[in-house]
């Protein structure tokens, strides 16, 4: 099938090359030129393990292109998926002017029975805003449809996700539309038939509900970890016990730093914006939201009161962890950028280490002096005091012990509750966590 998505963002680009690898002839369209021509050459602007070699191979079977051109784009398609971003306005409410120029745009190109998806996390009625803006733009009689399709797919695990997905929702009340959507995701549901068809705006607040569950989860498990902390108890036994419980579960149970990224904030405060305009009240979401901000605030806490208010001046720090979650190059909304900001007003220096996210903490962090980004994890770890782990990627779970004795202080405050407590101790280091 010929398909047509627009925005070649995590969700528009991961789409894209993998409906292309399902068998269907893909043209993304990304109007910033330069994404384009780096897409071409497989090129892509940000890191997602996979994804390259995918487009590479994709592009060499010609059943993906690139361009920046609309009327290109949208040639004999009739299938097109929006998957441009909506980000937060200053009043925690969603910005969909990039949806809403590209139904436009996109409207002048539809030929009759198109069907037009929106992927990208949308707020209730924004379907029904694409329909009125296409009807109101659209060249002739043509008949067109406008469908919800949200994407649940996990940064760093994105392609593993759009390709065995657990649930395909599509939100759209007509017949056509179901018709074609089985025809499209047929490879993915065969077994599985995991296809869900809702309303579309039980679609779109599925999408919602999805991440602030999994957002609710992460907090509740960071609430009860201050408890577990005074009483001594490691909340990873804790968890452990209550994944057994089937109807728990044993995901996004982890007490940490707290949850970060481009969708679990923003989605929250577009949540309980929504609340707020409709007047009820959502204890529920606010609080996950403040749990989430305590978090980080403790652990700042503890940062600082590893010495003395003195010699805080005259300490150095060595940070492993600088993007929101391993596997991912992401800084966005990351705890451990907004941590680096108010450790660097109270220690000497920093050091920052990171696998792949040091080019954009760069540009977060600029402006800060105190602060040296390291070309390994154990670069100049023999002047530095203290290690703070703030993102739990593999070489930081799994470091060498040797190398991290070089440590002055030999103190190690773990964001993640990752590191094995016993160990370290017997190995003569000082270790602090949030609970473990
Ligand atoms: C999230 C959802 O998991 C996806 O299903 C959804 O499609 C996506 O948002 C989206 O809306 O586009 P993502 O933001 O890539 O995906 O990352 P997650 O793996 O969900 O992690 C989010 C944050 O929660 C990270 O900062 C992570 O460190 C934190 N987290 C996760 C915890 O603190 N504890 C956990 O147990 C799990």
């Amino acid at each position: 099938m010929k398909i047509t998505v627009i925005g070649t963002g995590y969700v528009g680009l991961v789409s894209g090359v993998c409906l292309s690898e399902m068998g269907h002839d893909v043209t993304c369209i990304d109007t910033n030129p330069k994404v384009v021509s780096s897409l071409k050459k497989g090129n892509v602007t940000f890191y997602e393990p996979g994804i390259e070699d995918l487009i590479l191979k994709n592009i060499k079977q010609q059943k993906l292109s690139f361009t920046t051109s609309y009327k290109k784009g949208t040639q004999n398609t009739k299938v097109f998926f929006i998957c441009v971003g909506t980000p937060s306005l200053k009043n925690g409410s969603c910005d969909t002017s990039f949806i809403n120029d590209v139904s436009q745009k996109l409207s002048r190109h539809l030929t009759d029975k198109s069907i037009v998806y929106v992927k990208s996390t949308v707020p209730i009625g924004t379907n029904e805003l694409v329909s009125k803006i296409i009807k109101k733009n659209i060249k002739s009689n043509n008949k067109f449809y406008v469908a919800s399709n949200p994407e649940f797919l996990k940064e760093g695990d994105a392609i593993n996700d759009f390709m065995n997905p657990d649930r395909i929702i599509i939100g759209t009340e007509d017949d056509y539309v179901i018709e074609i959507s089985k025809k499209i995701y047929k490879p993915l549901i065969i077994k599985k038939k995991n296809i869900i068809f809702l309303k579309t705006r039980s679609a779109e607040l599925s999408k919602y509900a999805s991440n602030a569950f999994l957002a609710t989860k992460i907090s509740f498990m960071n609430e009860l970890s201050m408890l577990a902390d005074e009483y001594k108890i490691s909340i990873n036994d804790v968890k452990h016990a209550m994944s057994f419980d089937t109807r728990i579960g044993k995901h996004f149970l982890n007490a940490g730093l707290g949850f970060g990224g481009s969708c679990f904030p923003k989605d929250l405060h577009s949540l309980e914006y929504v609340f707020k305009q409709k007047k009820i009240n959502s204890p529920l979401i606010s609080a996950t939201i403040e749990v989430n901000n305590n978090q980080r605030k403790r652990f700042l806490q503890k940062a600082y009161a590893l010495y003395e208010h003195k010699e805080l001046k005259k300490k150095k720090l060595l940070v492993w962890g600088l993007t929101f979650k391993p596997n991912t190059d992401d800084v966005r909304e990351s705890q451990s950028i907004k941590l680096i900001k108010n450790l660097s007003k109270k220690y000497n220096h920093l050091y920052l280490y990171d696998p792949k996210g040091i080019p954009n903490a760069k540009k977060d962090l600029k402006g800060l002096t105190n602060i040296t980004y390291l070309n390994t994890q154990y670069e100049f770890i023999s002047k530095c005091d203290a290690l703070i782990l703030c993102t739990e990627w593999n070489e930081f779970v799994n470091f060498d012990i040797e190398k991290v004795a070089k440590l002055k202080d030999r103190i190690i405050l773990d964001g993640r509750n990752v590191l094995d407590e016993a160990l370290l101790n017997k190995s003569g280091f000082r270790y602090i966590s949030l609970a473990n």
